[in-house]
């Protein structure tokens, strides 16, 4: 685009008025190049459920996080490793700025460096805040480095459950959702952000350290072994991972041809990863539902510590202790849905979930189990009197995001809206909201229209019925 032009105006008594009234309208024009206005970036992007997660003014390209992690000595406790962290952020400035915060909790930054040039820098509960000279135009491409380090806990999220980097016996479970991710990286924590990643995390040796995407190769020397990932599909980043522990890596490529790397604590039985082996046949079922899976790879990591779930982490879902056959489908079926088109805001968690639990309903009566409809019919059978239906599916609060009615209702909903529109609009309906946001974010507003516009059908009562209402649908 070119640059604005500026009438020249002779400034008379009469036009003094007129003057001033353009000079106000030329300094307002966000991002006129010749007259930046610079800002301080937003402490968030503005999530309702968390205000301060992610921040305004940035859009952030690529982490490369060179990851230094040392384990508690496991005797004795408490349970507190060190980590020493290099994140080099590859970022774009959405706003002319004279500052711009990240997310990062519990550890201390050391130096941060734009663009090869030292910065002031400070830090609050959760943000690190950068104010960098020179200032950063809109559309500016800055290299952000920065040195941080402390001492890792067992962090918990707002519900009290365990999540970030969970300090562990042998090294760290690393599962972020929703706004974890600032516990071991500085971070545009919300979803709204996707970015590629890569890792390079060096551990003492015998240990492994397992993240997303391709195992590009791993080196010791002097007792250390550096583990180097490279993920290159957009990914949220509470979906990035960098679990550290005794893992024995198995590697073969699926029948639809994703290369698979498994990573499964030695310690555990094998009949706790045995549902592992019908991954291939899950992924080529999906695929027909879903369309083409949108990753480089795929596997899952089975640590025999536990967090009290398992999380669909990008192209390597975490488990804890165990992978049961449903929840290896639930967290393979997150791949499309909900990591590869994520949540517009926390409160669009229902289409993660509902989505999930779906998949592993039809998983179920493909291989001879329980039916959707079965399934369905289970969880319409619960009193209306139930405190089950209370909740608001499409905005189940910050403190709802996994309540168990999020993930039966979520799928609930959906067969009901395949009977509603019929199995050809259903699977359309499932493909296109696949190609269309796949890659990005998409709200719950999003789902209806598509769902209106591929099925010709008004379904505002329908969707107001099903997630915007606390009470018990009467007719299906
Ligand atoms: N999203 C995860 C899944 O579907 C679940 C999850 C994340 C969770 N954080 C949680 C469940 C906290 C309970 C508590 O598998
Ligand atoms: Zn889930």
């Amino acid at each position: 685009m070119g640059f604005r032009r500026t009438t020249r105006v002779v400034v008379t008594g009469a036009t003094v008025a007129a003057v001033v009234t353009m000079a106000a309208v030329a300094q307002a024009a966000p991002g006129d190049p010749g007259q930046p206005r610079y800002e301080a970036g937003p402490e968030g992007v503005g999530d309702p459920y968390f205000p301060l997660a992610g921040n305004g003014g940035i859009d952030v390209l690529h982490y490369a996080l060179d990851l230094d992690y040392l384990p508690p000595d496991p005797d004795p406790a408490p349970l507190e490793g060190t980590l020493a962290g290099v994140a080099t952020i590859e970022l774009r400035a959405t706003a002319d700025l004279d500052q711009f915060n990240l997310d990062l909790r519990g550890l201390d930054v050391e130096s941060v460096v734009v663009d090869g040039k030292a910065m002031a820098h400070s830090q609050t509960d959760n943000e690190l805040i950068i104010t960098p000279r020179p200032k950063l135009k809109a559309g500016h491409d800055a290299t952000v480095v920065i040195a941080y380090g402390g001492t890792t806990i067992r962090p918990e999220d707002i519900e009290g459950a365990l999540y970030g980097w969970v300090t562990t016996r042998d090294g760290a479970m690393v599962v972020s959702e929703p706004d974890g991710s600032a516990t071991w990286f500085p971070v545009n924590d919300h979803p709204t952000d996707k970015s590629s990643y890569e890792f390079a995390i060096t551990v003492p040796e015998g240990l492994v350290a397992v993240a997303n995407g391709n195992l590009v190769g791993s080196s010791t020397d002097a007792g250390s072994t550096t583990w180097h990932w490279d993920a290159p599909d957009p990914m949220a980043a509470y979906l990035a991972t960098a679990t550290v522990g005794d893992f024995v890596l198995d590697s073969y490529v699926a029948e639809n041809g994703t290369p698979i790397i498994d990573a499964v604590d030695p310690a555990l039985p094998a009949s706790r990863s045995a549902n592992l082996a019908k991954t291939g046949a899950m992924l080529t079922f999906f695929e027909e539902l879903y369309g083409p899976y949108p990753f480089v790879s795929y596997g899952a990591i089975v640590d025999d510590d536990s967090v009290g779930y398992a999380l669909e982490t990008q192209t390597r879902s975490f488990f804890s202790r165990n992978a049961s056959e449903g929840t290896v489908a639930h967290e393979l079926a997150h791949q499309w849905m909900g990591n590869h088109v994520s949540p517009a805001q926390w409160s669009d968690i229902w289409l993660n979930e509902g989505w999930a639990t779906y998949s592993s309903w039809m998983w179920s009566e493909n291989v001879g189990g329980p039916t959707a409809q079965q399934s369905f019919d289970a969880t319409m059978a619960r009193d209306a009197s139930s405190s089950y239906w209370a909740i608001i599916v499409a905005d189940p609060g910050p403190y709802g995001l996994f309540s168990g009615p999020v993930y039966t209702r979520g799928a609930a909903t959906l067969h009901a809206l395949r009977g509603e529109i019929g199995d050809d609009a259903f699977f359309d309906l499932a493909k296109q909201w696949v190609i269309e946001y796949g890659g990005g974010t998409a709200s719950t507003d999003d789902f209806q229209a598509l769902a209106e516009s591929v099925s010709g059908q008004d379904l505002d009562a329908f969707f107001t019925i099903w997630v915007r209402t606390g009470s018990k649908p009467t007719s299906w």
